[in-house]
């Protein structure tokens, strides 16, 4: 990809230096209301979302509901109603479904679409279109769906009138979004369908499904459900994404001054290895006022600017951070010593090939940064200034942001429209607790 910068496509300047202070609150959490969406509108009844994520991801997944003739209303910010059709109610679209740069919208449709009577093709945009598909489409063809893959990549045919039946599945990775396809297929199998993971990841499907009345049993890394059964309409409240607060949990730790206040994260323990990470880093986090949203705890989060160490990352916290890891590579550039991560292959095919770009640009920066096949040694110290590329990749563009507040240099980080895919307003809310962010074209 050029270096160079696009004509239209915006760029963040960011000055170098500063401090954030004061408090912010981060909004929806993704995973949680590309869900809310899926399931409200297989449900029977009148599902109401607050707290939804409108970014375009999330859009995505409830644009391609109402292409299958579910009615899905706005009535105002962060809130959705959804008119649920029940379990055999969708109908065919129209056009192919576009699921823009979502992997997690495409990967959880392709589990809901392998059981209907109708087929549907399933397209993205040009980093959505380079990510794998084989791996929700091959346990999906074990159901007994009958799928084709563009090469392993979107576009993806979903045919329809399929007859499912229920699978035991071992996970060959990592993935909650395989997983939940999984699941999804599983509501139209007959039969019980299970899901056997060796790693934890995260549980959203597992806790939304029984919020809908679902019985969903999980033990010792094993998730299965019985098909058939109804999806009864609820009323869902989504957490604050701890994906998207890791940005300033990051940003207190290395430059807060003063307490600096994290408000309404979703505490899903499933997601917290973020926290976990930072705090064997040496970084000071107070939970406080833990409760619950619905079904997923949350927490305000305070944090304390401390100096921070490298570490070796335990393997397993990987897939409990594994969106986080842009933004503690961050962390780890800022810390003294050397940090070390492994068992994280699954960031070669995020967004971008998380590993490689952020390899390259912390390298552009000055840092010691040695990329390995499956993660990172980062050797922590002076961070320059200079250009930046994100690869279009929003947490690569975010994290970025954020190393900027140690930057010896203004920072230029190119092609960061993507940031609207999971954190609209992330300028403005950086800029207000203390960034010299501004948004270039
Ligand atoms: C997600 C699962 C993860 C994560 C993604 C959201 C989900 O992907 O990286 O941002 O909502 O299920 P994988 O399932 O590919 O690990």
């Amino acid at each position: 990809m050029s270096h160079a910068s696009r004509p239209g496509v915006p760029s963040y300047r960011v000055a170098a230096g500063g401090c954030v202070r004061g408090e912010v609150v981060v909004p929806g959490d993704k995973s949680v209301s590309h869900r809310a969406v899926l399931l409200g509108a297989i449900a029977e009844g009148t599902t109401e979302v607050e707290g939804f994520l409108e970014s375009e991801d999330c859009l995505a997944t409830l644009n391609a509901m109402r292409a299958m003739g579910v009615a899905v209303e706005r009535p105002s910010p962060g809130r959705v109603v959804v008119d649920g059709v029940g379990l055999r109610g969708l109908r065919a679209p129209a056009a192919p479904l576009d699921m823009g740069n979502a992997g997690t919208a495409m990967r959880l449709s392709m589990g809901l679409l392998a059981g209907q009577s109708f087929g549907a093709t399933l397209t993205g945009d040009e980093s959505l279109s380079r990510r794998p598909m084989e791996r929700a489409a091959a346990p999906l063809r074990l159901m007994g769906a009958r799928i084709d893959t563009t090469e392993g990549h979107p576009p993806v045919v979903v045919h329809g009138g399929a007859t499912l039946r229920g699978i035991d599945y071992e996970l060959r990775v990592p993935s909650a979004q395989v997983k939940s396809a999984i699941l999804l297929a599983g509501l139209y199998a007959e039969g019980r369908t299970t899901v056997t993971e060796h790693a934890v990841t995260r549980d959203h499907t597992e806790r939304m499904l029984r919020a809908f009345g679902v019985p969903v049993e999980s033990r010792a890394g094993r998730v299965s459900l019985e098909g058939g059964a109804r999806l009864a309409a609820t009323h869902l409240r989504v957490p604050g994404d701890i994906s998207s607060a890791a940005f300033f949990l990051v940003a207190g730790a290395i430059a807060g001054e003063g307490p600096f206040l994290v408000r309404d994260v979703g505490m899903n323990p499933t997601r917290t290895g973020v926290l976990e990470i930072l705090r064997l880093m040496g970084a000071d986090l107070r939970i406080l006022n833990p409760r619950t949203a619905g079904d997923e705890p949350v927490a305000d989060i305070e944090v304390h600017a401390r100096e921070l160490r490298g570490i070796e990352v335990p393997r397993e916290l990987v897939p409990l951070a594994i969106d986080e890891f842009p933004v503690l590579f961050v962390a780890a550039a800022c810390a003294r010593g050397t940090t070390i991560v492994t068992g994280a292959e699954e960031l070669r095919v995020k967004e971008s090939d998380r590993i490689a770009t952020m390899a390259a640009g912390l390298r552009a920066l000055g840092v010691e940064a040695t990329p390995l096949a499956d993660g990172m040694r980062i050797t922590g110290g002076r961070l320059g200034g200079g250009r930046v590329q994100s690869h279009g990749d929003h947490r690569i563009a975010m994290a970025f942001a954020v190393a900027a507040l140690r930057a010896h240099d203004e920072l230029l980080i190119e092609d960061v429209a993507n940031v609207a895919t999971s954190f609209p307003g992330f300028a403005a809310l950086a800029r207000g607790a203390g960034l010299a962010i501004d948004e270039v074209r």
